[in-house]
């Protein structure tokens, strides 16, 4: 099962998609590729807002959503999520649990864009320790334009069993030779559990699924691919 853990497409909640008609085009840009899941994941930043009014203000989005998606027909079957920026205080909100993906016992974590110092390994070691989810590390890949290197976001792995890595397919897709070859080797090495496409639009970060399963497959072997869809599936299992 091809599942998309990473969008922006609810309708006019954040710097995602404007309105329903481009979420639904993106949903059907997404069963184009052949997918079957997408985790709705708006951002939610705990310095603008407190999560009660976040849910509520997803909930009016969705509720949009929904309405606009009932008469079309094969779209891929969607669920709430969100894209929580890590604050060290998070898993202490009495609210927290109520961020996991629907039908899921884990969240989707932005990491802050900077090169990981000491300080912050010991924040998330911290947390996981007071974590009662499991983690998903929102687009792994992208921690290393800030001078971090695929040995620090294995550091964080290691830190809990729970917590895995999300890439982005417009990563693989769009990279240059050097940069593909260092995701697809993060792919093989097995780093990698779960894709998303991170979409917030139609032109200018549209969802692009199809594109990295064809290069991830020629780079990395069906086999990989695959097992990223095995560990996605085990996630709405579990
Ligand atoms: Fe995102």
């Amino acid at each position: 099962m091809r599942i998309d853990f990473h969008s922006h497409i609810l309708p006019k909640m954040d710097d995602g998609s404007s309105g329903t008609e481009e979420s639904i085009k993106m949903l059907k840009m997404l069963a184009d590729s052949k997918v079957d899941r997408v985790v709705l994941t708006p951002h939610f930043y705990r310095q603008n807002e407190n999560i009660q009014t976040f849910l509520e203000r997803r909930r009016r989005s969705y509720e949009r959503l929904c309405e606009a998606a009932e008469t079309v027909r094969g779209l891929p079957e969607f669920f709430l999520g969100a894209e929580v920026y890590f604050y060290p205080s998070l898993s202490s909100d009495p609210d927290f649990e109520k961020l996991c993906i629907e039908g899921t016992d884990h969240i989707l974590l932005e990491l802050p864009f900077e090169r990981f110092h000491e300080n912050f390994f010991s924040d998330i070691t911290n947390f996981m320790n007071r974590c009662s989810k499991k983690i998903i590390l929102a687009h792994a890949e992208r921690y290393l334009s800030f001078g971090n290197k695929p040995e620090d976001i294995r550091r964080i792995c290691k830190i809990s069993r729970h917590i895995i890595c999300q890439m982005n397919c417009s990563a693989i897709a769009e990279a240059g030779i050097f940069e593909r070859n260092r995701f697809a080797k993060m792919i093989s090495d097995g780093m990698v559990s779960v894709l998303g496409t991170d979409a917030h639009n139609l032109d200018t970060r549209p969802p692009m699924f199809g594109k990295a399963e064809s290069i991830i497959v020629r780079k990395c072997g069906q086999s990989a691919f695959e097992r990223i869809c095995r560990s996605g599936e085990s996630i709405f299992r579990e």
